[in-house]
């Protein structure tokens, strides 16, 4: 084969065919939860439903995947390296390979009987839901081929795939509906895709591509503070307790860590991360790492 050239299968392979770091970072990444959950069979086997174990494990990592995926652009921005853009697509094709898995475990947990499936799925809501995402994120991944951005041409291609929004709120509201009892990390992963959702909206807002670091700052505590008053609103409704009793018990550490404060964290590591490459990195450098978008 010429060198600077890669078959496509070559994942680990930048588009001259060089091995990319990047790329192997990433598809360590997204072979973990097969890995793990091989690494865990003896236990998944002997639990009581490990199949239904296989479908909770392919669906979160999916959402994993997806919020990954989500936060490229935010990341590649905040820490001034244009080149993560080339593991955004592998991502999100390993979200959709995540899907295709959750859903054909469904199907083995119907006994294979695709009458049994669609009924199940036709009579409750959080699987029509979860059938919705699933549908945008196929038609995601089946465009995401250089061939189709060339077919649909750039701007219908990006309009095309600004559908993840909508895909990532199904997912999470399937995500909700399905849990039973605790709410706390679907209220993270929420916490989470807000602010992926909340720093593009600013952005597109203040018409430019960029968010100081201040700006980023008053993002987090703003999300992390919404996140706060969803939980105390979402357990107050579900529990018919005020959402004041459950906002007082955000100080109360012994009963565990509120998903607010998780997600504060989350937004303060990427506002040192911008603080320490605002100041390292030179404008150029800034402006090539947004430019390429
Ligand atoms: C037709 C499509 C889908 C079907 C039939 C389906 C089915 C299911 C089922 C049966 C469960 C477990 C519920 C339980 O144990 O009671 C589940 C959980 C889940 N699904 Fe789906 N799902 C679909 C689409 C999706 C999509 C598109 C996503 C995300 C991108 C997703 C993410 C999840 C997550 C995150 C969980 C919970 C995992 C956990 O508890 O850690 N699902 N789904």
């Amino acid at each position: 084969m010429p060198a600077g050239t890669r078959r496509s299968w070559q994942v680990w392979r930048d588009r001259r065919g060089r091995l990319s770091w990047l790329r192997l970072v990433a598809l360590a990444f997204l072979l973990f939860p097969a890995v793990k959950a091989l690494a865990d069979a003896p236990e998944i086997m002997h639990g009581a439903r490990p199949i239904n174990d296989l479908i909770h494990r392919a669906g979160f990592w999916a959402l994993v995947f997806l919020g990954v995926t989500l936060a490229i652009t935010p990341l590649r921005r905040v820490a001034r390296y244009g080149p993560l853009i080339d593991v955004r697509r592998m991502l999100g094709v390993g979200a959709f390979v995540c899907i295709a898995a959750h859903l054909t475990l469904f199907f083995a947990d119907q006994s294979y009987s695709l009458a049994k499936a669609a009924t199940e799925i036709t009579h409750r809501v959080y699987l029509i839901i979860g059938g919705i995402a699933w549908l945008g994120l196929a038609i995601l991944a089946l465009t995401s081929t250089d061939a189709m951005v060339r077919r649909l041409g750039g701007t219908r291609w990006r309009r095309l795939h600004q559908i993840v929004y909508g895909i990532a709120l199904l997912a999470l509201i399937h995500y909700f509906q399905q849990t039973k009892a605790d709410v706390t990390v679907p209220i993270f992963v929420s916490g989470l895709f807000g602010w992926l959702i909340a720093y593009r909206i600013v952005a597109w807002w203040q018409g430019r591509a960029e968010l100081s670091t201040l700006g980023l700052l008053a993002l987090s505590a703003g999300v992390a503070l919404l996140t706060f008053l969803g939980e105390a609103v979402g357990i107050g409704l579900a529990f018919h307790v005020s959402p004041w009793r459950v906002l007082s018990t955000a100080f109360d550490f012994d009963i565990g860590v509120r998903p607010g404060w998780l997600v504060l964290a989350a937004g303060l590591c990427v506002v040192v991360l911008d603080a320490i490459r605002s100041r390292s990195v030179g404008p150029a450098r800034r402006a090539s790492a947004v430019a390429a978008e």
